[in-house]
């Protein structure tokens, strides 16, 4: 999955200022597009048939407390754009975590009514602990209430235990921009400690060569490659991309 729906909540992010530059190059090699219904209307165009995962909860912006979201769409709406699931952000041991998991088993409701799947995203506040034993807790509670599927982050210690103790499929969050060996290292290990995927962002489209990031990222989940392959594979995407330019 490709994660392009950060403005709904910080507006402009660095690489998705311009969407129909910088994300419809992309559009090939992603599986899934995970997007809000703005950006789905506004920019990506009909042609696109692949899997969409939309953004249906929103409230405050980075400039407030991030749990204090609701729902921020209606089903009716999702069926209109043919979604395949709907991502909510889910806030355990935050402000308002009450709130965001009633966020989360609503649109679940909703969803198991039309068939649209519902992605619960354990978003971790700063005052929280980023290891296994928070993510094993997040991942339980969202799907122990019924979310299909959950997105994390991955830890370096113990991931094995988050995707052990969560009887619905985990992707994982790219988080922050790394060095693209890394990213792709990181993926790596996750979908060897059990991931089904990734859900990825910044990770890809931040990276010097998106299209080439892409494709290496897929290279990892779905080829089986090792870091180095993917990552050397990379490298000669990247001159050839540029070779184009
Ligand atoms: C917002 C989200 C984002 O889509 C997702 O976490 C961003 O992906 P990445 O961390 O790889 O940039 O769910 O909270």
């Amino acid at each position: 999955m490709l994660a392009i729906d950060h403005g709904y909540f910080q507006g402009p992010t660095t690489g998705l200022e311009r969407v129909d530059i910088t994300i419809l190059p992309l559009l090939p090699y992603a599986d899934t597009l995970m997007l809000t219904r703005g950006i789905l209307r506004s920019v990506i165009p009909p042609t696109y048939t692949r899997g969409i995962v939309l953004r249906a909860s929103g409230g405050p912006s980075i400039l407030k407390e991030l749990s204090d979201e609701e729902i921020a769409l209606d089903i009716e709406d999702a069926i209109r754009l043919n979604a395949a699931a709907l991502a909510v952000q889910v806030f355990i041991g935050g402000p308002y975590e009450t709130r965001t998991v009633h966020n989360m088993t609503r649109l679940v409701d909703m969803g198991m009514r039309y068939g649209i799947a519902t992605l619960a995203v354990t978003a971790v506040g700063r005052e929280m602990v980023r290891d296994a034993r928070y993510m094993r807790l997040a991942c339980r509670i969202c799907a122990e209430l019924g979310a299909t599927y959950v997105k994390t982050y991955y830890v370096a210690e113990g991931f094995d235990t988050v995707t052990a103790s969560c009887p619905v499929p985990i992707v994982i969050a790219g988080g922050k921009k790394l060095p693209e060996n890394e990213a792709l290292e990181m993926a790596h290990n996750a979908v060897q400690q059990g991931a089904a995927g990734v859900d990825m962002g910044r990770n890809i489209f931040q990276a010097e060569s998106p299209v080439a990031m892409i494709q290496a990222v897929r290279k990892v989940v779905h080829e089986g490659a090792s870091p180095r392959e993917a990552y050397d594979f990379y490298l000669s995407e990247k001159e050839r991309e540029r070779g184009k330019a």
